[in-house]
């Protein structure tokens, strides 16, 4: 038991009690914030004449041996030690002596704890954001290579109207570039640095906040030292985008799913990606997608449990603030892994070009545009929309398609019927007349492919 307090204590603290309390076997990973902002605080102590350059230069010389030592392996963060904070301060005395003392002078481990975890997720929120930009780039190469690659898309899961693979993935980029827009408006709320708010109170040392701010990174210090010290809601926010992230993720995974079904098969997931079974030799099953999907749920049980944690917590600090790391670290963890896997995924998945054609063409994926060809040649849409019905009941019965049906058999229903019926019918016609802005006709796809590009290069 290595603790910073006990003075005022005149018994010993249970060994149950302690290992409730202490934080050290999961805090252990912000020993670089923890480290840095020490270096930052001393920075600014010796700025103030708070303390000597001597003793400031010896405490940065044995944090800095702290931190090569913990990086190397050569010091080892056990459990001996209450939090991350007590282990670097305790090491520091160990190492040095009395100027090693001096290191928490106008400093509480509530403003410590608040700079640590700020600083940790902005550092996240960038690899994330890296990750994504990935994911991006794997499906604007879909996109550009599939441009003509038809399929069908679906409304209720019934086939509706032919898109592109090009489109499809389209309306994922959209998706995951909102989601990197997210992480960017977290970023935001990470511009303010909380060292200097003392335990909730300040301090009456002379500290320059904003010194150490900019020292950090920080556009300055936080307004308010209650605030500073009691502030998760940047972390709220995050697990918000990071839960939003995991929903996408795990749509695309559901559909990835079904899409290499056996009575799909419109991908197939490599075998790098895929696992067997172990007692259906045959089998090759798509888990990464599955497992995903699956993890969605602890991203979201993690933004449902640390606002609950947060919701009745009065100010300042109070120790249920500590509750914050798990979840986010594990948060973090999980999005971060699935981003990798569902990319690698994506990136070496084979489209079934061919099936998806005539998936696309199957299905009356066509029949509003054989509406839409009445309705130009002057028949009212609704009286439209009851011929091609007739003439789709008409194919179902012979088990054809509408253009596998004779001009014979279109003008038996409706004389306006012509030989261009035809072309106007084809899977390339439906789709390439659909050139509105988002519309997945070539043109249109071709502006926001421009577009996409452009969104990453200024990523
Ligand atoms: N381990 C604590 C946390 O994560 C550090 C702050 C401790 N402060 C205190 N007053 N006990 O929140």
């Amino acid at each position: 038991m290595a603790q910073l307090w006990g003075g005022r204590f005149t018994k010993k603290t249970d060994q149950m009690v302690y290992d409730f309390n202490a934080s050290i076997n999961f805090d252990k990973r912000l020993y670089k914030q923890d480290i840095a902002g020490s270096i930052a605080h001393v920075t600014m102590l010796a700025k103030q004449g708070i303390l000597t350059i001597q003793e400031k230069e010896e405490i940065i010389k044995g944090l800095e041996g702290i931190l090569s030592d913990v990086e190397a392996q050569k010091l080892e963060i056990t459990s001996e030690y209450e939090d991350i904070h007590s282990f670097v301060e305790a090491t520091l005395i160990d190492r040095i002596g009395e100027p090693g003392k001096k290191l928490h002078t106008g400093r509480s481990r509530n403003d410590q704890v608040a700079l640590d975890m700020k600083l940790y997720v902005r550092e996240e929120v960038v690899e994330i954001n890296t990750l994504l930009k990935e994911l991006l780039n794997i499906l604007l190469v879909t996109m550009e290579g599939n441009l003509n690659t038809y399929m069908p898309g679906f409304t209720h899961l019934q086939k509706a109207q032919p898109i592109t693979l090009a489109h499809h993935m389209g309306a994922y980029f959209e998706m995951f570039k909102e989601d990197h827009e997210r992480l960017l408006d977290v970023k935001k709320r990470l511009r303010t640095c909380p060292l200097g708010s003392g335990a909730l109170a300040g301090t009456t040392y002379p500290l320059d906040r904003d010194y150490t701010a900019s020292l950090l990174g920080f556009e300055g210090p936080t307004l308010n030292s209650m605030d500073g010290v009691s502030n998760r809601d940047y972390i709220i926010e995050l697990l918000s985008a990071l839960s939003t992230i995991m929903m996408h993720l795990s749509r695309f995974s559901e559909e990835v799913i079904i899409w290499n079904s056996n009575e799909y098969q419109f991908v197939e997931i490599d075998d790098a990606f895929s696992t067997g079974s172990s007692i259906m030799p045959q089998k090759k099953n798509p888990d990464i997608a599955e497992l995903v999907r699956g993890k969605t749920g602890r991203v979201y049980g993690t933004l449902m449990a640390f606002l609950s944690t947060m919701k009745s917590i009065p100010l300042a600090y109070n120790k249920d603030m500590q509750e914050d790391k798990e979840g986010v670290f594990d948060a973090i963890d999980t999005v971060k892994s699935c981003l990798i896997l569902f990319s690698g995924m994506l990136e070496t998945m084979k489209y079934n070009k061919d099936r998806m054609a005539i998936s696309a063409k199957k299905g009356f994926t066509n029949a509003t545009d054989a509406a839409d060809y009445l309705v130009k040649n002057g028949v009212p849409f609704r009286d439209a929309h009851g011929y091609v019905g007739q003439l789709v009941l008409l194919c179902i019965e012979k088990g054809i398609s509408l253009d596998e049906l004779s001009l014979e058999e279109y003008q038996g229903i409706c004389p306006v019927f012509k030989e261009d019926i035809y072309q106007e019918i084809s899977l390339e016609t439906c789709v390439n007349k659909r050139i509105t802005t988002g519309a997945p006709g070539e043109e249109a796809m071709r502006h926001a492919i421009e577009y996409y590009k452009e969104y990453i290069n200024k990523y």
